[in-house]
């Protein structure tokens, strides 16, 4: 199956950016150790990063028009603000995976709210990269599930 990874703004400074909260690995580190897993899977990942909502939006349309059957998206910020992402996910009907790398839980309470938990098939937060991981293994059981 196709399985598109969507990552929102500030994402690519993984690595960099605020390692006591996000851990060590750069974004490429993540992208690397899901393709490699994908493919053991035998799935085609489109591995994907915009600071740009418009961006990410027009990456849903795209995963839509190219029957992308699964998305593992971390919206970052855009979690906490963007009616325009949920829409896109909700007109294309693609299931999806929210994956946070912090627990936005243990933060301040505004990340406590997001506009795509009720409609994610689940939600993985506070794990690190690991979530991703976890996260493409959900998707790849879901899938298997779908097609018995
Ligand atoms: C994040 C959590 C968000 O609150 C934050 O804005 C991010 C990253 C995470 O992966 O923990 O940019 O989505």
């Amino acid at each position: 199956a196709t399985i598109s990874v969507l990552n929102g703004p500030n994402l690519n400074l993984l690595g960099v950016r605020e390692p006591g909260m996000y851990g060590n690995k750069t974004l490429l580190d993540i992208q690397n150790s899901l393709e490699l897993m994908a493919g053991q899977l035998g799935h085609q990942l489109n591995f994907f990063q915009s600071n740009a909502e418009h961006a990410i939006i027009e990456q849903i349309h795209l995963a839509y028009s190219q029957s992308v059957d699964f998305i593992i998206i971390n919206p970052a910020a855009f979690t906490h603000t963007s009616v325009a992402i949920r829409d896109a996910l909700l007109a294309t009907k693609i299931a999806f995976i929210e994956v946070h790398l912090s627990n936005v839980h243990a933060r301040e309470a505004f990340r406590r709210h997001s506009y795509f938990s009720d409609i994610a098939v689940g939600v993985i937060c506070g794990l690190g990269a690991r979530g991703y991981e976890l996260a493409l293994q959900a998707a790849h059981q879901i899938l298997l599930e779908r097609t018995h």
